[in-house]
């Protein structure tokens, strides 16, 4: 694997490379990464890795400086798949000047977690529209674990016409149905237990909205106090509507449960489509 700090010896190594797939990430990678990084390498032929953990996207409060860093680890990973290259910019070859230049963002991005990480979206959007114009890939992959970020990342696309096709990809679980995310090592072992529940939560609305359930305000509301009484603090959980990502009508077709809630100091996230 090639490993590349700068744009210039980037640049001169893809140019020409036809069918270039990328995928963006923070680093720690586990399964739920690598099984994008495999599903790259088999619809394109070549795969390039980012890792930059992009202080632009955290809010002054959250884990920015804890988020983990396991750079060696994660090449040793990405050797063992046969990635072809690496980017792993600094933050000044990213950000050499001030980034004050920033995206305007649709009403959808300060929902949900726009509405309880304000900035969050434009750090999101600013620093992948970047990437892409470093990387120029001509495809993209994103997991459906941030699945509103997915969704402004297609906007993205679509809106601003990027020659770039995104390629979604389902969640990756652990066997208990915790969505893999580098934030799952913060939890200690009695709320590692718990946490599955989340998952299963949201596979419960799931079943009862398809045994016929329509009351959306009450599932909710049922779901939220039970995680509640089990200790844990809900930003949201809600039925939206999957290709609006606006609350969802009693006969909309395509339906999706988004949660985010915290466990102790660690706030997860998760989502199942109906
Ligand atoms: P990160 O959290 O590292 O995630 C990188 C990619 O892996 C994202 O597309 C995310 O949706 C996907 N991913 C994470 N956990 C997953 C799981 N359990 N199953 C499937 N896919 C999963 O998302 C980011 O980084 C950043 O916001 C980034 C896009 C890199 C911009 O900084």
């Amino acid at each position: 694997m090639k490993t590349f700090k700068d744009i210039h010896s980037l640049r001169k190594e893809l140019n020409n490379k036809k069918n270039i797939a990328f995928v963006p990430t923070m680093g720690n990678l586990h399964d739920g990464h690598l099984a994008l990084i495999k599903h790259a390498q088999k619809i394109a032929d070549h795969v390039i890795v980012s890792i930059f953990v992009n202080q632009l996207q955290f809010l002054p409060n959250e884990d920015f400086n804890r988020y983990p860093r396991t750079l060696t680890e994660d090449c040793e990973k990405l050797n063992a798949l046969g990635v072809n290259f690496l980017f792993t910019p600094s933050n000044e070859i990213l950000y050499p000047n001030k980034q004050d230049f920033l995206l305007i963002l649709p009403p959808v991005a300060n929902i949900l977690e726009g509405q309880f990480r304000p900035g969050f979206f434009v750090g999101v959007t600013t620093v992948v529209l970047k990437l892409f114009n470093i990387i120029q890939p001509h495809i993209s992959l994103f997991g459906k674990k941030d699945f509103q970020q997915l969704f402004l990342i297609n906007e993205m696309v679509l809106q601003l016409n990027l020659p770039i096709k995104i390629e979604p990809y389902d969640i990756i679980r652990t066997p208990d149905g915790l969505a893999l995310s580098s934030r799952n090592r913060y939890l200690t072992k009695t709320q590692r237990t718990e946490a599955n529940n989340l998952f299963l939560t949201l596979k419960q609305i799931k079943n009862k909205v398809h045994n016929g359930c329509s009351d959306f305000k009450t599932l909710q509301k049922d779901a939220i106090e039970n995680l509640h009484q089990r200790g844990w603090k809900v930003d949201y959980l809600t039925i939206q509507n999957s290709e609006t990502l606006s609350p969802a009508k009693i006969n909309d077709n395509n339906l999706i449960v988004l949660c985010a809630a915290w466990l102790g100091k660690t706030r997860l996230i998760d989502n199942i489509e109906i």
